[in-house]
């Protein structure tokens, strides 16, 4: 029998104004000097306010580390890295969505560290426990606060590549419905998708487990009843606090489950293209997941039964398939892209794609149906 593993962020909390738990948090790791993370999306919300009151309220003192660029390189990782090596302080907190996030699990973990961006890309075992980190997410897709994994565009290869290690592990995670008051709803949406193909992905994996299967299957559940809701309507703050909850649910199957092949397709569209993540996970969600449907209809069955008891009547095949046209349609009614035309991508691209695809293993290997170059070519091809 397999063995599979939880492992969850320290301390995590929920619930509205719950970054009012900070100054506690702060207490409780006596740090006398916190060094926040944002970028200046984020900032320009005013979102972070709530924030520098509790370290205030704690009697800390702060700096700000806001120059960072969505789907960070390596090169921003080796500025960041600078950056806080000139900071002073003993905890990190993160104000953002998974760019942030991720660079402040990295850049807590490589504070005066021998090793580099480089030689961790190399050999993730190098990564040592660096700093404690707070995780505050202001998107509801990546999950980033409850994974161990950072991911980062090179550009030498025209690729990303998830950097994991389980000294990135949160110690604290703080979900709060007022950090996505303000996000925009193009943004809502394809973070949204992201966590829904985190759920299904990791759902569908080799690497499914009942602890993962737990928090994939609510993810799923809590997406597909309040995504549209929350694209439609930006005051309604039940729905946005659930995508909060099915994001983080997301990253939770992630860490221990793992995506599959929409993730490994989808990675060169955002390292070479610079497509946003949760664009390019969308456009690639329901080809991949039609390519999956021999392999993964028991998986795609079940979780129909479970977003939608009332369809017993039908055969695992119907149910799968009505998996697929749910994702088509949640794509299809948050108005995302679903074409790579749109960005400029056509036949010319094709060889690169198929390429820089296949080279996922990590992902690809998670893939309960095994594709082959051919394979990712055709799936691509749905999309051009
Ligand atoms: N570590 C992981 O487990 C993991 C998993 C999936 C994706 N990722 C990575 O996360 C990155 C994508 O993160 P993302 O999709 O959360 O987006 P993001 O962090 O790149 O943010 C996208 C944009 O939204 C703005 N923004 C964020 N919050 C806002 C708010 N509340 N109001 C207004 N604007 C706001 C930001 O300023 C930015 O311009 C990619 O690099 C991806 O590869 C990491
Ligand atoms: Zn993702």
């Amino acid at each position: 029998m397999k063995q599979y593993e939880l492992m969850m962020p320290g301390r995590v909390f929920g619930g509205e104004n719950v970054v009012e738990q900070l100054a506690g948090i702060i207490e409780a790791e006596k740090a006398s000097r916190v060094i926040v993370f944002t970028d200046a999306g984020v900032l320009a919300t005013g979102i972070c306010d709530s924030v520098f009151e509790q370290i205030k309220k704690a009697g800390a003192d702060y700096s700000v580390i806001s120059d960072l660029r969505p789907e960070p390189s390596t090169s921003d990782v080796t500025r960041a890295v600078e950056a806080i090596n000139h900071s002073k302080g003993e905890l990190v907190i993160a104000i953002g969505g998974g760019s942030v996030m991720d660079m402040a699990k990295l850049c807590a973990a490589m504070k005066g560290a021998s090793y580099n961006i480089y030689d961790l890309l190399e050999k993730n075992d190098l990564m040592q426990k660096g700093l404690p980190t707070v995780m505050i997410p202001t998107t509801c897709g990546t999950g980033s606060e409850a994974t161990f994994n950072a991911i980062i565009a090179v550009p030498e290869k025209s690729v990303k590549i998830g950097i994991v290690n389980k000294n990135m592990l949160a110690d604290y995670v703080l979900l709060d419905g007022n950090m996505i008051r303000k996000l925009p709803p193009k943004i809502i949406a394809a973070t949204g998708v992201d966590a829904l193909a985190h759920a299904v992905e990791c759902f569908t994996s080799n690497k499914a487990n009942p602890f993962s299967d737990l928090y994939a299957a609510e993810g799923a559940r809590l997406i597909f009843a309040n995504l549209v809701r929350a694209y439609n309507n930006v005051e309604d703050m039940e729905a946005k606090s659930n995508l909060l909850i099915a994001a983080f649910y997301g990253g939770v199957s992630i860490a221990s489950s793992g995506t599959t092949a929409v993730h490994a397709l989808a990675y060169p569209l955002g390292g070479k293209y610079h497509i946003a993540h949760g664009v390019s996970n969308a456009i690639m969600f329901a080809p991949v997941m039609r390519a999956n449907l021999e392999a993964c209809e028991d998986r795609l069955a079940l979780l129909e039964d479970i977003v939608d008891p009332s369809g017993h009547g039908n055969t695992s095949r119907e149910k799968a398939k009505r998996m697929i046209e749910r994702i088509e349609s949640i794509v299809k009614d948050t108005e995302i892209p679903s074409s790579l035309r749109e960005f400029g991508i056509g036949m010319e691209d094709m060889d690169f794609l198929v390429e820089a695809a296949a080279d996922c293993k990590r992902l690809l290997n998670n893939n309960r149906c095994i594709l082959t170059n051919e394979d990712i070519r055709a799936i691509y091809l749905e999309v051009i």
